[in-house]
């Protein structure tokens, strides 16, 4: 390339980055510049073409059409990105022995059914049970009553109850945990199910030979007075995805034993499951200080 062409460039750049120079707002400025800085040198290094760049407009543009209310096409592609879980990692800075963070997922919702310790979140989703057990504890070592628990899952079909367009309520729900910080109730041992890939992400993971397929996970938020809140998975030991999370998502220390058990084993609470054979899991969490 020629001095003359870079220069050019180079000029053009520095053109635009000082348009937003007198931005009132000095985090916006900070954005705006910054953005500008590093979107111009990734078009400098891999110099699209025109009907390249129509391309990638046309992308955004479909992105756009088929996000709603329900579907949020945006959000799957900063998770595909790797872009949510930086923010996530970012924003929730390594405390110790605290329970590491990972994404939320689109499929959290407020509201969710009341369990009593050692109730069963299923209502009715099918997969196979689950004993799931464990303390809230801070980072002193000192237990935490009275902790929210909200915990999510998909069935052992890959659908979130959210996604069926019913009304329907299933595999989510809310404990709380014991004085001395204990917890206990049924769920579903998790499985791999997809990302919604019938979009634009979905045409860019197989373009780019990516699978859209999540390691096997159930998820949690943490809710307590004095701590910060915390939203994480437990992902199942043993789960060939979990070298290949399509968000991402995966945090060696949330990785468990998801122990399966005959169906002449006993349960913990003496439920009787017919027959059935089980699976039991310990997750201890331990929470940051701090937060409202
Ligand atoms: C989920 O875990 O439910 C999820 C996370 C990111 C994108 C899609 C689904
Ligand atoms: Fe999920």
């Amino acid at each position: 390339m020629s001095d003359e062409q870079r220069n050019r460039e180079a000029a053009l750049t520095d053109r635009v980055v000082a348009s937003f120079a007198s931005t009132p707002d000095p985090r916006l400025r900070e954005v705006m510049q910054s953005l500008t800085r590093h979107l111009h040198a990734f078009l400098r290094e891999v110099r699209p073409t025109g009907s390249e760049w129509q391309e990638a407009i046309a992308f955004l543009t479909d992105a756009g059409h088929i996000t709603d209310e329900r579907r949020q096409e945006f959000i799957l592609l900063s998770d595909v990105f790797g872009a949510s879980m930086q923010t996530v990692t970012m924003n929730n800075e390594a405390d110790g022995a605290a329970t590491e963070s990972t994404v939320l997922g689109p499929f959290f919702i407020d509201g969710s059914p009341p369990i009593p310790l050692g109730g069963d979140i299923s209502f009715g989703a099918t997969g196979q049970p689950c004993w799931v057990e464990g303390t809230v504890t801070g980072t002193s070592g000192k237990p935490v009553p009275d902790a929210r628990i909200e915990v999510w899952e998909a069935d052992d079909d890959g659908f979130y109850d959210v996604q069926y367009g019913d009304d329907r309520t299933a595999a989510r729900g809310h404990v709380f945990s014991e004085p001395d910080g204990s917890f206990r109730f049924w769920a579903l041992v998790p499985t791999p199910y997809p990302i919604p890939h019938d979009g634009p992400v979905g045409r860019l993971l197989a373009a780019t030979g990516r699978s859209p397929l999540r390691a096997s996970h159930l998820h949690f938020m943490v809710i307590a007075p004095g701590f910060r809140t915390l939203v994480t998975h437990i992902f199942v030991r043993g789960d060939e995805l979990l070298e290949r999370d399509s968000v991402f998502g995966v945090r060696e220390s949330l990785v468990k034993d998801f122990v399966a058990q005959a169906a002449e084993i006993p349960t913990p609470d003496g439920r009787d499951l017919g027959g059935r054979e089980w699976s039991r899991v310990r997750f201890d969490i331990v929470l940051a200080e701090g937060g409202a």
